[in-house]
């Protein structure tokens, strides 16, 4: 954290082409010619003077336009997206298209991932970052930061199965049971609660509770709550400090 301080105070001033290519515009050479060919503006302007220099963290980041289209300057990018169903969240989709397809494509260009996966039909709460201590500091098992899911079930939920994943199920491959927190929310919807990230661990969890998922969708990561963020499904934003500061173990 203070190496990363030291590099945000130190930030020299760059040229727009450099700017744009550390946004995720394309290469050099195509940056340096968007500038060239007058489709970048800043702070309202037209700037093409492939040589005139900014500050890229200009009072929290340069704002600028590329094509009419406006950006903010991001050192890395901090996103939540509200993931729909029948979207994969591999970096070489096979099945279903890409969560990357979602985002603007100079997400996919600076190599913005997302941190953990959610099953293909599972929607919900998937944050995705190009910062590699970020991605790897949240999946790290050790730091537990809770992950909230709501669950449809085929038959009604019961006290039973609230008493049963409180108490822990077994899973084939575990060698001890798996508990989670879980409360009934409606006849047919449970809300569970992990603080690991088991390989379709909620699902595993039902049936061998004796239940079938019939439909999966993560409502909070830590205090993050999709709710709290008003996404529609398929709707992203980045993430400020304060809501970075929710992702964190209770
Ligand atoms: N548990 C599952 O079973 N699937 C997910 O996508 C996430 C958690």
């Amino acid at each position: 954290m203070r190496a990363r301080l030291a590099k945000v105070l130190i930030m020299k001033k760059l040229t727009l082409g450099k700017i744009l290519q550390s946004q995720g515009f394309g290469t050099k050479k195509s940056c340096h010619y968007m500038v060239l060919d007058g489709l970048v503006e800043v702070d309202g302007g037209l700037v093409d003077d492939v040589h005139a220099e900014f500050d890229p963290m200009e009072q929290g980041g340069l704002k600028f336009k590329v094509d009419g289209a406006a950006w903010i300057y991001h050192e890395y990018v901090y996103v939540a997206l509200n993931k729909p169903a029948g979207v994969e969240c591999s970096r070489r989709p096979k099945h279903h298209r890409g969560v990357l397809s979602l985002l603007p494509d100079q997400f996919t260009e600076r190599d913005v991932q997302p941190v953990g996966r959610l099953d293909h039909d599972t929607t919900g709460l998937l944050l995705l970052s190009d910062d590699g201590n970020f991605i790897h500091a949240q999946s790290h098992p050790k730091r537990h930061v809770p992950k909230t899911y709501v669950a449809t079930t085929q038959d009604p939920v019961t006290p039973e199965l609230v008493a049963q994943l409180s108490a822990g199920v077994k899973l084939t491959d575990e060698p001890d049971p798996l508990a989670a927190q879980a409360r009934q929310l409606s006849s047919h919807e449970i809300e569970i609660t992990l603080d690991m990230g088991k390989y379709h661990q909620v699902k595993r969890m039902l049936t061998a509770a004796g239940h079938h998922c019939m439909a999966l969708r993560r409502s909070a990561i830590g205090g993050l709550t999709v709710e709290a963020l008003g996404l529609e499904e398929g709707g992203w934003t980045y993430l400020t400090p304060e809501q970075l500061g929710l992702l964190v173990a209770a």
